[in-house]
């Protein structure tokens, strides 16, 4: 199994705690909540648990083309962009895949479970975890069969170089190979488009977008993948199991696009907090941290041997250790961003346990 963020009852057990005092900072999900829009649509909608769901989920592939700008035929839903990576992984059986490390776990696992031959492709700490021309000439080199990129990536938090991230698409389609690229994380940029627009240009260009962060619906769960390879979502959706987006989730993605004021509060909210958290985070002299784009924060605590995700769980604290992250020692860590009144706990939290130590 694979090891997340937002395992607060994990955590809560193996330290005697209860997980209800826990606030975690290890799962980056929105602290609005749920959207109230969404909420009142499955109150009112509450009986549709009561009916098998459209099998072809009709309606909401219409929906999220259409806040697209697409046709449905370029679009498949999943139970969140989890699903998503391994049904992409099935569809292409790649042989070889390039990976950036660190990076989202999923994508190893699924590559691996299709017995894909990974080459790892390190971002290292001097180039501020960012790939730069080296990874153009490593793909004409190495000619994988695909390439997963995380837009921002996961754990840091950032963007490739505009310029760059157009270097790879037009790579990849030169030298065919399948480019995911994952924009998880892309709704709390506002200002950046992604690259769904682009998918017109390359048919092995694949898209994934997952609405359980921004929309904090983790728990019910919803993602979707864009392309203009309409033929590989056509043999995907006919390959996957039934009805694997329960009808709340498919209704969720019916409405939660249109919630424009929702959208704009949490931009608001983010854009408010990231940058107190980043400022208070960076009068820490024990810690360095990175600049992310997301709701997420990077960072490295310098204290030698220091274990700060137990150090901080003493203050019913819960922050994600990177030691799992291939290319990651235990010394990083990522903490999300939370309401201001949360965020202020854990400044205060860190204050004491680095007076304390
Ligand atoms: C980069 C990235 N991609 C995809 C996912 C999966 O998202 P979902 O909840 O939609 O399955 C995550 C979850 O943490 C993630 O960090």
């Amino acid at each position: 199994m694979s090891e997340h963020g937002g395992n607060v009852l994990e955590m809560a057990l193996k330290s005697g705690l209860d997980p209800a005092e826990i606030i975690d900072f290890s799962a980056n999900i929105n602290p609005l909540g749920m959207p109230a829009s969404l909420k009142a649509a499955i109150i009112e909608h509450l009986a549709c648990a009561e009916y098998y769901p459209d099998v072809e989920y009709r309606q909401l592939h219409a929906a999220l083309a259409l806040a697209h700008q697409c046709q449905p035929e370029n679009i498949m839903a999943g139970n969140g962009a989890t699903e998503l990576i391994y049904s992409i992984v099935n569809q292409l059986r790649p042989r070889t895949a390039l990976l950036l490390t660190p990076g989202f776990a999923e994508y190893r696992r699924a590559l691996q479970r299709a017995g894909c031959q990974i080459e790892n492709y390190p971002l290292d700490e001097a180039s501020s975890f960012q790939p730069d021309e080296r990874l153009l000439q490593t793909l004409a080199e190495r000619r994988p069969d695909c390439l997963f990129l995380a837009t921002p990536n996961n754990p840091t938090g950032l963007m490739p170089d505009p310029a760059l991230l157009q270097a790879i698409v037009n790579c990849c389609r030169r030298y065919d190979i399948a480019l995911i690229v994952d924009e998880a994380f892309i709704d709390f940029l506002p200002e950046v488009p992604g690259l769904i627009p682009q998918i017109g240009d390359y048919s092995r260009l694949y898209i994934l977008r997952s609405l359980t962060k921004f929309f904090a619906i983790p728990g019910l769960r919803l993602g979707y993948l864009v392309s203009s390879d309409r033929p590989g979502l056509q043999q995907m959706k006919q390959l996957r199991e039934p009805w694997t987006i329960n009808a709340y989730a498919a209704l969720a993605g019916e409405v939660i696009l249109n919630d424009g004021a929702y959208i704009h509060q949490t931009h608001q909210w983010l854009a408010q907090q990231r940058a107190w958290l980043f400022d208070a985070l960076a009068t820490l002299p024990q810690l360095r941290i990175w600049p992310g784009a997301a709701n997420y924060i990077f960072l490295r605590c310098l204290r030698p041997g220091f274990d700060l995700q137990q150090a901080l769980l003493q203050h019913r604290i819960l922050i994600r250790h990177c030691a799992n992250y291939p290319g990651l020692s235990a010394d990083y860590y990522r903490v999300a961003i939370k309401s201001e009144a949360a965020n202020r706990t854990l400044i205060a939290a860190l204050q004491q346990v680095f007076a304390d130590g």
